[in-house]
């Protein structure tokens, strides 16, 4: 008993104050993080993409109806190629999963220039090789906003009106009824990660499977929740109880791997509920993703949850809750404190429409800092 006792100090010290400081300061999401070894954001093979690219010919002849369109929201940001990086990596994305031998429909691509002056944003002009690029006028923006966030609310409801229209014109031309379909909005420092298609598709396909019990289309699907909201010490109570719950298995596997004979069980639980927390969660679900990729497939380690409040650089829409979303949207105003994110959560939540989160995330939000705020 005196040992366990002796070993376990000994073990809390080692753990949480020699090994996790050294081994966890390049970890961004732990709370050892120092800093260093940021991703070089301005990448520049991203442009020598670009060159190397034919641009999408194979677009038009492409008879396959499209049942998912990815819309770029975007404006001008200085001195950074967050726009472009997020095309290229998309475009690789999608040249991969429409080149696939599915014969159930093809995703499709635009980008949706907001800038208050959409003709100095070069980086957008530049990118109408790759994709469709629609904007925003300055006919179409009142002459000025009392707040910047109902601006950015404005703007998505601009992006999610013209996906539609969109979408429309490319039914009529391929003279398919348009059907049921959906609009990923992807905002420009969100870069999609390897997974993002196929895991949308199996998302998708399950809540359409879903809906026909209770004919009621799900509100939203945000595919990003930030990392630093991911961790075990937010009061979401099913999150306290996964907490627990990893914690309680991490002993009990001790036990039976290691053969010990442990009595302390209360100390050796809060052990691992610390290392859990410490290490960050967010690398845990990164740990979870790469097992799955080695035992089963990497999309079986995504979970569909309850949506959470905070942030939109990844939503998912059908082309029902879109239009329900900027009709919505419309009759509002946003502030500070109240931006689009807030209120479309609130609208889920008071009209019973429910609205999802995808974790482990399905884009790497570059940002630092967004045009408007921190995000
Ligand atoms: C969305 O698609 C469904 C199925 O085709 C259709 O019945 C519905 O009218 C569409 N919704 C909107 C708002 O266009
Ligand atoms: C966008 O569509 C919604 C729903 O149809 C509508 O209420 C709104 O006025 C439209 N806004 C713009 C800017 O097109």
């Amino acid at each position: 008993m005196r040992y366990e006792a002796a070993g376990l100090t000994v073990l809390y010290v080692l753990t949480f104050l020699i090994v996790l400081p050294v081994l966890c300061s390049t970890w961004r999401y732990s709370v050892y993080y120092r800093g260093g070894e940021s991703p070089d954001e301005n990448d520049p093979s991203v442009l020598s993409y670009f060159s190397d690219v034919m641009t999408s010919v194979n677009d038009e002849t492409d008879e396959r109806p499209v049942f998912l369109l990815v819309t770029i929201v975007t404006v001008r940001r200085e001195g950074h190629f967050y726009l472009s990086r997020v095309v290229a990596r998309l475009h690789q994305l999608l040249s991969a999963y429409n080149g696939g031998n599915g014969n159930d429909g093809a995703i499709r691509a635009m980008i949706c220039n907001v800038d208050r002056d959409p003709e100095l944003h070069q980086e957008a002009l530049d990118l109408q090789t790759i994709y469709p690029v629609v904007r925003r006028d300055v006919q179409q923006q009142p002459i000025s906003y009392n707040d910047l966030m109902d601006k950015e609310k404005d703007d998505y409801i601009f992006c999610l009106n013209a996906s539609q229209h969109y979408h429309e014109q490319i039914s009529i031309k391929k003279r398919q009824s348009s059907g049921t379909y959906y609009i990923l909005v992807l905002e420009d420092d969100a870069v999609p990660l390897d997974d993002l298609l196929p895991v949308t598709r199996r998302f998708i396909d399950y809540l359409k499977m879903r809906r026909s019990d209770d004919d009621r289309d799900f509100f939203y699907v945000k595919l990003y929740h930030p990392e630093r909201l991911q961790n075990y010490w937010q009061p979401e109570p099913w999150r306290i109880a996964e907490w627990i719950a990893v914690s309680v298995l991490s002993v009990f596997l001790l036990q039976v791997v290691l053969g010990l004979r442990l009595r302390r069980h209360s100390l050796w639980i809060i052990y691992f509920m610390a290392l859990t927390e410490c290490l960050g969660r967010p690398h845990l679900l990164q740990f979870k993703r790469w097992m799955f990729a080695r035992l089963a497939s990497p999309a079986a380690a995504y979970n569909l949850l309850a949506a959470t409040e905070c942030c939109t650089p990844a939503m998912l829409f059908s082309n029902t809750s879109a239009y329900l979303a900027s009709a919505f949207l419309s009759s509002i105003t946003c502030k500070r404190g109240y931006a689009k994110d807030t209120a479309l959560y609130l609208y889920a939540r008071q009209s019973g429409r429910q609205a999802f989160v995808v974790e482990p995330n399905l884009v790497q939000h570059v940002g630092r800092v967004s045009t408007l705020r921190f995000n």
